[in-house]
């Protein structure tokens, strides 16, 4: 049986759990896949950090991999826009189905990226790119399409979570809470993307999109971290039966009676809900997605949002389905989730 060949991207802590994974799961991804998958290649900037590797994959040649004529399949885990932007288009140019974990760059261009992928009529998946390891890209996208979402509010930033559960367990104000964070590895030696919410406001233009069928950038989003919440608020929240959390909130905003068309609005704030609240209850750096539908009703998606071998899941999956759409012959259904439909104007927040 020929075997797909993928190209990989990268090859930091998801890149390598990924590259594992599928070396040990050959088997069972060739049972499941219907064709074995095999990596052609690994591009990364310094070959001689990654000795794990077998050298004859690795490469600095990150383009002429992707449009190398015997590779099927794409998956990027550099993150941020460029070169992954570059790469990604040039690939999808090329007839390759992608895979990404690139949160920043699917909220900033994911209607061109859907666009040109539809075009090529190739894939793009991307479930790893919000909250990990857990399924919710796809269950927005394809289980719930039938559905009618009223609302998306999430806990996707797993640092400012094990931060603000840190303050109410310690008492801690925001400095302390963050040092221990960033001792234990969860911050970043620069925690600003996380605490002052652009890691959350990119996660959450992609759910609002996803989940409302329409176009959010994280430009669109209202934005504000958590580095204002003292002590004090913490321990005020707790006195009236609340507890804070960074919440990313995605609403479908009805239409008004001043002849004002239904819109969506999205924004990253912290915010107290009462203890009672199924996300009150999701502490340390855990991930949870509180869904509600017309039809469906109220849904909960918890699990780990970060992390080499969560994210590696979320990617293999995405990984699985392309590989299936390829041997099938025919893209599934991410490229045309939501590029051909017009934005919607975000109302005022
Ligand atoms: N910095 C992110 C977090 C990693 O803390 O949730 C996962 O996107």
């Amino acid at each position: 049986m020929k075997p797909l060949k993928v190209a990989l991207l990268g090859c930091g802590t998801v890149g390598s759990a990924v590259l594992r994974l599928v070396d040990e799961q050959a088997a069972d991804l060739t049972a499941r896949v219907g064709r074995p998958v095999q990596v052609a290649g690994v591009a990364v900037r310094r070959p001689d950090r990654h000795p794990d590797v077998p050298a004859g994959l690795l490469t600095t040649d990150a383009l002429g991999l992707v449009t190398r004529d015997d590779v099927d399949l794409v998956v990027e885990v550099i993150g941020g826009i460029e070169p992954a932007r570059t790469l990604i288009q040039a690939a999808i140019e090329a007839g390759k189905s992608v895979v990404s974990a690139n949160k920043a760059l699917l909220a900033e261009d994911g209607v061109a990226l859907h666009a040109a992928a539809a075009k090529a009529g190739v894939d793009l998946y991307y479930e790893a790119a919000v909250a990990g390891a857990i399924p919710l890209l796809r269950p927005l996208r394809e289980s719930l399409a039938g559905d009618q979402i009223r609302r998306v509010v999430g806990i996707v930033n797993g640092t400012t979570n094990y931060i603000l559960s840190r303050m109410a367990e310690t008492g801690h104000g925001f400095a302390e809470a963050l040092a221990e964070a960033t001792e234990l590895g969860y911050a970043e030696a620069d925690p600003t993307a996380d605490v002052d919410g652009f890691d959350a406001a990119a996660k959450a233009a992609i759910l609002a999109s996803l989940g409302f069928h329409t176009a959010v950038t994280a430009a669109d989003v209202h934005r504000e971290g958590i580095s204002s919440v003292t002590a004090t608020d913490v321990a005020r929240a707790a006195e009236i039966g609340c507890t804070v959390k960074l919440l990313a909130i995605c609403e479908r905003v009805p239409a008004n009676g001043d002849g004002e068309g239904e819109s969506v609005a999205v924004r990253v704030h912290p915010a107290m809900i009462p203890t009672s609240h199924p996300l009150a209850a999701v502490g340390g750096a855990f991930n949870a997605v509180f869904v509600e539908a017309e039809a469906a009703g109220q849904l909960m998606f918890y699990g780990q949002g970060a992390g080499g071998e969560p994210t590696a899941s979320a990617v293999l999956g995405d990984l699985v389905a392309v590989a299936r759409n390829r041997v099938a012959g025919a893209a599934g259904a991410g490229p045309t989730a939501y590029a051909d439909l017009p934005a919607r104007p975000i109302a005022e927040t």
